[in-house]
């Protein structure tokens, strides 16, 4: 039997206790949207922030940062690490600029054409900015998701990949900026890799995913 739909439990978690005040939540700008998922693509939120907040003042705008040298652009990025992200962000505004008239493409295969984006970072830019509804699949997505509807195995076997996604975009509401923010917040907060707080969790019950530490299925090391 199809286990119910998540949004309808997690969306109303997510009003009460989701991470409301980090610095990209409210906006809708994607110049902003897309530093912010660059930047947490390998690092943690506490560590992003003040990193975030200083890249935006010095580069406010996709021109701002196209115009930079890429030596400014790695000094800012001093000490987050993944440089490649940093070298990737400065040829990305350039093609933003050049290529697609100064805006974060809408579509989903002309954003996947600006390096360092892929398929989940493109989709959360997307969501978040112009209100599509497009499926992220980022690393506590993907735990939550593998969880929940009970997935064995690898969680990045192929197999499992392809299944993720399916899932993960017949999960993703109309609403799918909040419901990616949300999804993300439970893993970050609730539906954590070691120890998961399964007695908090909005989705206890029809979770599919054991709730014995030593069972809980363990994610792996990304593949870069
Ligand atoms: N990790 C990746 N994208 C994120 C977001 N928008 N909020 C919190 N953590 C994230």
């Amino acid at each position: 039997m199809t286990p119910p739909s998540i949004a309808s439990r997690l969306l109303p978690w997510y009003q009460q206790s989701g991470r409301h005040d980090l610095p990209w939540r409210q906006s809708r700008d994607p110049y902003l949207l897309y530093l912010a998922e660059i930047m947490l693509q390998q690092t943690r939120v506490e560590t992003v922030k003040p990193y975030f907040r200083r890249f935006l003042a010095r580069f406010p705008s996709w021109q701002a940062l196209a115009d930079a040298s890429l030596d400014e652009v790695l000094a800012l990025w001093s000490g987050l690490g993944y440089y490649a992200r940093a070298r990737n962000a400065h040829a990305a505004a350039r093609m933003v600029v050049d290529r697609f008239q100064g805006e974060f493409p809408t579509d989903l295969v002309q954003a996947l054409e600006l390096p360092g984006v892929g398929r989940s970072t493109a989709a959360a830019v997307l969501a978040s900015a112009y209100g599509q509804r497009q499926a992220i699949l980022d690393a506590n997505a993907r735990r939550v998701l593998f969880r929940y509807h009970g997935l064995t195995g690898s969680m990045r076997s192929p197999q499992n990949e392809r299944l993720l996604w399916q899932l993960a975009e017949q999960e993703t509401p109309a609403m799918a900026h909040d419901y990616n923010q949300a999804i993300q917040d439970l893993g970050a907060l609730l539906c954590l890799s070691r120890k998961a707080r399964c007695d908090e969790c909005p989705l206890l019950g029809p979770c599919a995913g054991p709730c014995e530490p030593t069972q809980i299925p363990q994610p792996e090391k990304p593949v870069r």
